[in-house]
């Protein structure tokens, strides 16, 4: 893929200057390094209020045409997916670019023969397997939608995302290996289809091979499905803005929401974005640690690198098990050159001890990544010192679900390394900062709540069956920008630091929760009558989640409520929404006309109740010392 490649400071500035020149003609140059079906005619329609956005607009094309038959025409021995299991003994798979179109292609025959159609939805909730790669791509590669689901969410949250996106089909395996733990996820997705009259079918991949029960009619083994398709299938041609996929992330309000992305924009900006903050080369091998269950496994496990031809690794397991040294173990044995993780990995493993990682050279890699949640000064330093050995730049993207690919970043070496700043955007997004109000802040060295000012490709197209949510969430709070949720601060260089959410979102080890979601679920306990939830600083997972709990009476054994409001949350999300801290309160601070003051309730969790500021508008001042005093026994 041509596209424009930054490679140094001038590219960097030459392409600052050619997009602000005309953004139509920087992005035409991008999308023209793609294999178009049929040109567009347009590059770009954009309407901020309505939320209605349309790029390259009469193209047509199918986004696997240039992640797999343009590379197997040019290296089809390439190594596409590297895929590296769950347990260290167990052998690892190469899979060539040859073989991954076979495998997409039988799998898509699979699938049209349960009936599936372009502009269906398919719900995938599966184990870092191969499988799970090739499904993505198959369903692409007919024009089928995929909603994937991160299989660590409960069968509850598995069946509202299939019933908001209505899916006839789910592909998932017969059991998950995390570390030295075993779930039955087939189990999960049995109990979430009691309530999904929409799904006819159920294809299951072998991952342990497990004796299952299996829905006469329903269920059927992939394998078996597959075996006499034939290993070609016809690309379907699909407009730049038929929908690609749908992923579900957590807001402020309400429920889970459907974030729709559409085929041509997000084609354009995942390899754009890939090429040049990653600067793989041709024999480079990269390694993304996130699951494809999250936009980071979407659009740099999967879409991204095999955009630009590249090596992806995919990693079955977990970074501690069996040991804490398995990421480096892996860097080694692969000769990984491009590394992309989390803070919270990287805050765990910081705190097993240097010896996991220094027993490793690491000579083969060359730029280290980060995402998902803002990495502190102290986890950045040992990132860079002994995972990078001083050698390689840190990028650390900002970015998000809405956005579809990295919006700030350093490009490889490109760009400042400033600890806890993600730096700069790349050329062609747009970034301002704005005060409460809405005005622009334009001076450096402030801070502010972080918009979009300009459109880009990749950018969220709508909410799955709502529209005027997506007006409302991201296009209401300040007029003509994207409001991205975050506060931001901007120094004399125009670096961006991001600071965090400023909305009811709370990011524990890089997942983001609505608070209310997570107060709806302790609400279903029997013996609670109210729930207020806000996140705390954690030192490993960055934020923590701290309920505060109304009961109907005195709870005889507290231990045990708070256990079985711990199994609210696992049922009713999954084990990443157990709180980290439940306290019994008699009542919680709110204001007259009965809105609680979350930021009481942030300062008590964060231990800084003596910073509580003006306490006067509570309708019962009295409350807050009780939380106080109840508090201490619960944080560290
Ligand atoms: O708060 C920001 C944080 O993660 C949020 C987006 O979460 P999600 O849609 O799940 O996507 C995560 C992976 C792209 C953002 O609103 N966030 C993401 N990356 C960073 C970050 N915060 C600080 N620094 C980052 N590099």
């Amino acid at each position: 893929m041509k596209s424009i490649h930054i490679q140094s400071e001038s590219d960097y500035q030459n392409a600052v200057a050619k997009w602000k020149k005309s953004p139509d003609d920087f992005w035409a140059d991008i999308a023209n390094a793609y294999t178009w079906l049929k040109p567009w005619n347009k590059v770009v329609e954009a309407d901020f209020p309505k939320a209605d956005f349309k790029w390259f607009l009469g193209g047509k094309l199918n986004i696997t045409l240039n992640a797999l038959d343009r590379h197997v025409e040019a290296h089809p021995d390439k190594t596409a997916i590297l895929w590296e299991p769950n347990n260290p003994k167990d052998p690892h798979l190469e899979i060539s670019y040859k073989d991954l179109l076979k495998r997409v292609s039988k799998m898509a025959h699979a699938m049209k023969a349960q009936g599936i159609e372009k502009g269906d939805r398919v719900c995938l909730y599966m184990p870092m397997i191969p499988e799970l790669a090739v499904a993505v791509l198959a369903c692409a590669r007919i024009g089928a939608v995929h909603s994937v689901v991160f299989a660590g969410f409960s069968a509850q949250s598995l069946a509202d995302r299939i019933q908001d996106s209505h899916c006839k089909l789910v592909i998932t395996s017969d059991e998950l290996k995390r570390g030295g733990k075993i779930v039955g996820i087939k189990n999960i997705v049995d109990q979430a289809l009691e309530s999904c009259p929409s799904v006819t079918s159920v294809l299951v991949a072998q991952s342990t091979g497990a004796s299952i029960p299996m829905q006469n009619g329903r269920d059927h083994w992939l394998e078996e499905v597959q075996k006499n398709q034939a290993d070609f299938i016809e690309a379907e041609e699909m407009d730049s803005e038929d929908p690609l996929f749908i992923l579900y992330t957590s807001g402020s309000t309400g429920k889970p929401k459907g974030v729709v992305h559409t085929c041509g924009g997000y084609m354009v900006y995942a390899g754009y974005s890939f090429l040049n903050v990653f600067q793989v080369g041709k024999e480079d091998v990269y390694w993304c640690t996130a699951d494809i269950g999250w936009i980071t496994g979407h659009t740099y496990i999967v879409y991204g690198p095999l955009l630009a031809g590249a090596t992806t690794t995919m990693f079955e397991g977990v970074p501690t098990w069996p040991d804490a040294g398995r990421f480096w173990a892996i860097c080694e044995k692969h000769k990984i050159n491009q590394f992309y993780t989390a803070p919270t990995a990287i805050r765990a493993l910081m705190a097993k001890g240097d010896e996991f990682v220094d027993a490793y050279p690491l000579k083969d890699l060359k730029v280290i990544g980060s995402v998902g949640e803002p990495i502190n000064e102290e986890a950045w330093v040992w990132y860079h010192e002994k995972v990078g050995k001083k050698n390689c730049p840190v990028v650390d993207t900002w970015w998000q679900t809405e956005t579809g690919g990295i919006m700030i970043s350093a490009l490889g070496d490109v760009g400042p390394q400033k600890p806890t700043f993600a730096g700069r955007p790349l050329p062609g997004v747009d970034p301002i900062l704005v005060d409460n109000e809405g005005n622009l802040i334009e001076e450096n060295n402030q801070e502010g709540l972080l918009c979009i000012r300009s459109p880009w490709p990749s950018m969220i197209r709508t909410t799955y069956g709502d529209h005027q949510r997506c007006i409302n969430t991201y296009f209401s709070a300040y007029k003509g920008y994207y409001f991205t949720g975050d506060g931001a601060k901007r120094d004399a260089d125009g670096h961006y630091r991001i600071i965090g959410r400023v909305d009811d979102v709370i990011n524990v080890s890089g997942h983001r929760f609505g608070t209310a979601e997570i107060e709806n679920a302790i609400d279903e306990h029997p013996e609670v009558v109210e729930s207020a939830v806000v996140g705390f600083p954690h030192d490993i997972k960055g934020q923590g989640i701290y309920a505060y709990v109304i009961l109907s009476k005195k709870p005889e054994n507290q231990e045990r409520l708070r256990e079985e409001i711990q199994s609210e949350l696992v049922k009713a999300i999954g084990p990443i929404a157990k709180p980290d801290a439940i306290q019994f309160v008699s009542g919680l601070p709110k204001t007259r006309s009965g809105k609680i003051m979350r930021r009481i309730l942030r300062k008590v969790a964060s231990g800084e109740s003596d910073q509580l500021g003006d306490t006067s508008t509570l309708l019962d001042p009295e409350v807050v010392e009780e939380i106080i005093s109840g508090s201490k026994h619960f944080v560290s």
